[in-house]
């Protein structure tokens, strides 16, 4: 069983763990056996947390920077007492590789360039290993800081009795912290707005039907698991009320990459009169980044389309295209619930007005 701590937030509640540091290791609930199994592994190195981010044991796009930067400072404290600046041209190599296992989550890349600054930051006596360590655990606090904001502040967008469709997992698993999406229908419901979940399986890697249903029972939350494509369906019966997701990089104009699957439901909940929101701490916000057209947009293994769980579905040789996210143009977004304030468009001018308000 994940190892369970007191919520402050919610007395009487406990909360998940599913990353963690301990004793020189990162001790991961790893992903990819649950809801069966409740594994936790123990990553030593920083080339066993790049395998574990690309094999998706860890997922979720802030969940990836927390567990990144503990990479950075299993890297920093694997390098001996060399010179700083070699120590440092070392420690470069290793946040690349890093930031390269997954390309769409902007977490993972802001994440291993804050290691890299706290780094150079170290004076040329001082320890590496235990800077990074401690720049590592103030990551992973503020990552649950900035959703229990984002918990606050988007529960009051929801309507009372709203039953909340959800896709993906963005809960407690996502961000090693409240979750962002997840974490704003949570916080709704403890204060008795939300009547029921709807939450999508999230082909190919189910990620709803896994994930999100463990973290709802586990929360005591009603939720129904559909698959992804009777989400129209349900939203024209007036069965839905309010759809919220999580983004793993969002453009400076608002546009979203988010699983794949978002765009559409987006796109569903509009012509259904529904209102759609994207919860995500600001530091998937990407500034550098003009619009969706420029995300980097991960493409991961045929076989995640054409098996499940080692059982084929498909011909073998079927050709496969299997995107793991996709883009929502900001026009289908009614808000952005960010750690740093909610806000709406036109999200060119107030994500700007956000930079720098952290
Ligand atoms: O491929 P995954 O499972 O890492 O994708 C996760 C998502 O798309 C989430 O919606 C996103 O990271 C936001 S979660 C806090």
């Amino acid at each position: 069983m994940p190892k369970l701590t007191p919520d402050e937030k919610q007395p009487g509640m406990t909360s998940l763990e599913p990353i963690e540091w301990s004793q020189g290791a990162i001790r991961l609930l790893d992903q990819t056996r649950l809801p069966w199994e409740e594994v936790f592994l123990e990553l030593r190195t920083p080339q066993e947390v790049v395998q574990a981010i690309r094999e998706m044991r860890v997922r979720g796009a802030p969940a990836i920077g927390v567990t990144a930067a503990y990479g950075m400072a299993l890297a920093a404290g694997s390098l001996g007492k060399g010179g700083r600046a070699s120590l440092l041209v070392s420690l470069r190599a290793a946040s690349r590789e890093m930031a390269a296992a997954r390309p769409t989550a902007v977490n993972l890349r802001w994440a291993v360039e804050r290691m890299m600054r706290a780094a150079e930051k170290v004076a040329p006596d001082g320890d590496m290993g235990a800077s990074l360590l401690a720049e590592a655990q103030l990551v992973h606090r503020e990552t649950l800081e900035s959703d229990l904001r984002m918990a606050a502040l988007g529960a009051l967008l929801i309507q009372p009795g709203s039953t909340v469709l959800t896709h993906c997992n963005t809960g407690a698993l996502a961000t090693g912290g409240y979750g962002t999406a997840l974490g704003v229908i949570r916080r709704a419901w403890e204060e008795g707005r939300v009547k029921g979940v709807v939450a999508t399986e999230t082909r190919p890697w189910l990620q709803g039907a896994r994930l999100t249903t463990w973290e709802l029972t586990r929360l005591g939350i009603p939720f129904t698991l559909i698959v992804d494509s009777a989400a129209g369906y349900l939203m024209s019966r007036g069965s839905v009320q309010c759809a919220i997701v999580g983004a793993d990089r969002i453009a400076a104009n608002g546009d979203v990459a988010n699983k794949i699957g978002t765009c559409s439901l987006a796109m569903l909940a509009r012509e259904n009169g529904i209102p759609f929101y994207v919860a995500a701490p600001f530091s998937t916000v990407d500034m550098s980044t003009a619009s969706g057209e420029d995300i980097p947009i991960e493409e991961r293994p045929s076989e995640e389309v054409t098996h499940i769980r080692g059982t084929p579905t498909a011909l073998e040789g079927t050709p496969v295209r299997n995107f793991a996210f996709d883009v929502t143009p900001s026009r289908y977004i009614g808000a952005i619930i960010t750690d740093r304030g909610v806000v709406r468009a036109p999200y060119e001018e107030s994500l700007r007005r956000l930079v720098g308000s952290g």
